[in-house]
């Protein structure tokens, strides 16, 4: 098993909740692009030997792009829900390698990551049998409701987390996992969901809760003011 790391990186959704004239991936953050951001930080990474990234066909916003990255990048089209698209991206990666690498799969709209965080994930897994993930512990009370808003109960929050990503997991059981919760027609929103439902036991890795999803638009100024801090300036 080889001990390199790649990253995949999914970039084909529209962010239809962010309302505005292009994905949100292509938004102007301080001086560059979101998906600049996220990509400059994943390469940047010492460890990190190269980049797949899946946009969507339809993209005319990437072309437009040029991104300086310095590891190799490939870009590949992605599917309808995200975890097709990550699974086009790990196709690629198949034919890139030989041996069977970790995968760090992040979102491109996710351009806080830590350089920290990604140290932090890389030395608490990559000895480990299956891999794990980011994620924030919850701080808030939580309540499950009926349709009409009726709670029915309070949730111990304790040992309650926010999966975020990076998610990182050897490339071959990654692969086998998705395609197995697609054919068995699950739902998986993350890697890890797929490796759960495959009968593993992804770990939870804590991460720093600037590592936003820039999901509506108020989440621009939020990692704004995130960047700002990690650079010491407030
Ligand atoms: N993504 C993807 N392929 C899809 C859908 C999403 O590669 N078919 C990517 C997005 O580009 C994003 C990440 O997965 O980087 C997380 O998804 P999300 O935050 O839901 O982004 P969007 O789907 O673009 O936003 P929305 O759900 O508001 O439309
Ligand atoms: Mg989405």
């Amino acid at each position: 098993m080889s001990s390199g790391f790649w990253a995949v990186v999914p970039a084909a959704g529209i962010g239809e909740r962010m309302q505005s004239d292009r994905p949100k991936q292509y938004l102007q953050l301080e001086d560059k692009l979101v998906i600049e951001h996220t990509l400059q930080r994943l390469a940047s990474h010492p460890e990190i030997k190269g980049i797949v990234i899946a946009v969507a066909q339809e993209d005319g916003w990437w072309p437009t792009v040029s991104i300086d990255v310095s590891c190799p990048l490939y870009v590949v089209n992605g599917g309808k829900q995200r975890s097709y698209s990550v699974l086009k991206a790990l196709d690629k990666l198949s034919t890139l390698v030989t041996d069977d690498p970790w995968v760090l799969v992040h979102d491109a709209a996710r351009p806080c990551i830590r350089q920290e965080d990604i140290n932090r994930l890389l030395s608490m897994l990559s000895k480990h049998d299956v891999g794990g993930l980011l994620g924030i512990p919850v701080n808030d009370t939580v309540k499950r409701t009926g349709d009409d808003n009726v709670i029915l109960e309070t949730i111990e929050r304790q040992n309650l987390w926010r999966a975020s990503t990076p998610q990182m997991f050897r490339l071959v059981l990654l692969k086998s996992a998705l395609e197995t919760s697609m054919e068995q027609n699950i739902t998986v929103t993350d890697e890890a969901s797929a490796i759960e439902f495959a009968g593993f036991e992804p770990v939870m890795v804590e991460g720093h809760s600037d590592n936003i999803k820039i999901t509506v638009s108020t989440d621009l100024a939020l990692a704004q003011l995130f960047m700002q801090q990690q650079r010491g300036e407030c």
